[in-house]
């Protein structure tokens, strides 16, 4: 039974956050730090429950050094997607780091092998490649695992992922076999994942593991957000997985350790986009509804989510809200926030608001400055830290 008493995952912030944020100009992209540290412990203390199991950040979410370099210190691990987040997670001074992602070179293999990483590689084509300049050597899969019907929705990618090898695919082993490669490490992402999908992913890969007597590290990625609909629920999930992984170590006699990665749960909610307001036109002819534009751009920031839109101004009278669009300050037409992954526009309910009022649309602290773009060679917004009590500029990730 799931326990129904359990604190939620997410703290809510400080009314000090909004104060200290209405001393610095917008745009503004400030991150509640004990909110993170909050969530952080929660889902550690969680993943705890099986042991050897620990959390990593997948560091596609958040770039900003500060943050990553606050997440190290709190022992969680990271997992990369190119060198030059294996060079931010290296800065930040994450003790473990895993990787993966679609096209390594060479000359990337090489230096994750220099940080003494061994990637785990996504399709026979890099394993080929792989084996050709580092043959005899240790590797990780990741593996594309057709989740069956039940387990599937619009925020999962089961079968129809662009990313992994089919474990059943018989040139497979071929290919690790032809370059004498170790499969030591088996991994994974299906998109949001759920207490059910969990369970039904360790019994799948723990079959793999047993296939490959080298393997000591399973990572099930991220996609936490589903998984913690229901706090209880997910620990009921864990405990679950592990009497599974008990049972498996028993029968086999091996060690297995499990990594998470999620990105979007531990960050997106601690993340407050300060605006302004620079036009509102009441009612836009093709719209229907009004057409608030503001100086920060969902185009450059914020491509795929759906936030919630707040007064900056906490005493503002939050009954006051109404239908509308909030569109950015790029020249692009379809520069709306709330704009889905397909590009639908969808007007939504936020304050009424005028020309120079502050509007908050939270949820940008994962992937917003990672996905940025300059379109219109506008500036990403600065960057803060609110500690609890006063903020403190951040530095924005630069390419090298
Ligand atoms: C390999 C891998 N791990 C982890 C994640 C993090 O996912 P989320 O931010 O949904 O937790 C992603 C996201 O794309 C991913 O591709």
């Amino acid at each position: 039974m799931a326990d129904l008493r359990v604190e939620p995952l997410m703290s809510q912030p400080s009314w000090r956050l909004f104060e200290a944020a209405a001393e610095v100009e917008t745009p503004a992209l400030v991150y509640d730090l004990p909110g993170i540290a909050a969530t952080v412990r929660r889902m550690q203390q969680d993943i705890s429950t099986v042991e050897g199991a620990r959390l990593n950040i997948a560091l596609k979410a958040c770039h900003t050094p500060e943050i990553l370099a606050y997440l190290a210190r709190m022992d969680v691990g990271a997992d990369v997607a190119s060198v030059g987040e294996l060079d931010l997670a290296e800065e930040a001074g994450f003790q473990e780091i895993s990787a993966t992602g679609p096209a390594f070179s060479p000359s990337h293999f090489a230096r994750f092998a220099r940080s003494g990483i061994v990637v785990d590689l996504d399709s026979r084509g890099q394993i080929d490649l792989y084996g050709q300049h580092f043959p005899g050597t240790d590797v990780g899969l990741r593996v594309r695992v057709p989740l069956p019907a039940r387990l599937e929705s619009d925020a999962t990618f089961g079968g129809n992922s662009r990313f992994g090898v089919t474990i059943t695919d018989p040139e497979l082993h071929a290919v690790l076999e032809r370059h004498r490669l170790r499969v030591t490490r088996i991994h994974l992402h299906t998109g949001q994942m759920t207490p059910e999908s969990l369970l039904y992913k360790v019994t799948y890969t723990l079959i793999i593991a047993a296939q490959f007597p080298d393997v000591h590290t399973i990572d099930l990625g991220g996609g936490f957000f589903h998984l913690y609909a229901h706090r209880g629920r997910a620990i009921t999930a864990f405990r679950r997985m592990r009497e599974l992984v008990d049972e498996w170590q028993e029968q086999h006699g091996r060690q297995i350790s499990f990594r998470f990665e999620p990105g979007g749960a531990v960050l997106a909610v601690y993340g407050y986009l300060f605006t302004e307001v620079r036009s509102v036109e009441e009612h836009h002819p093709h719209y229907g509804t009004r057409v608030v534009t503001v100086d920060s751009s969902a185009w450059n920031l914020a491509p795929w989510h759906r936030p919630e839109v707040l007064s900056a101004d906490p005493a503002a009278d939050s009954a006051q809200r109404e239908p509308g669009l909030i569109a950015g300050n790029t020249l692009y037409e379809n520069d709306f926030f709330g704009t889905d992954i397909k590009g639908r526009v969808q007007r939504f309910d936020f304050p009424k608001c005028q020309v120079g009022d502050r509007l908050v649309i939270t949820a940008s602290g994962a992937y917003t400055m990672t996905n940025s773009r300059r379109f219109n060679r506008i500036p990403p917004p600065a960057e803060y830290g609110f500690d609890g009590v006063a903020l403190t500029r951040l530095t924005t990730a630069a390419f090298a």
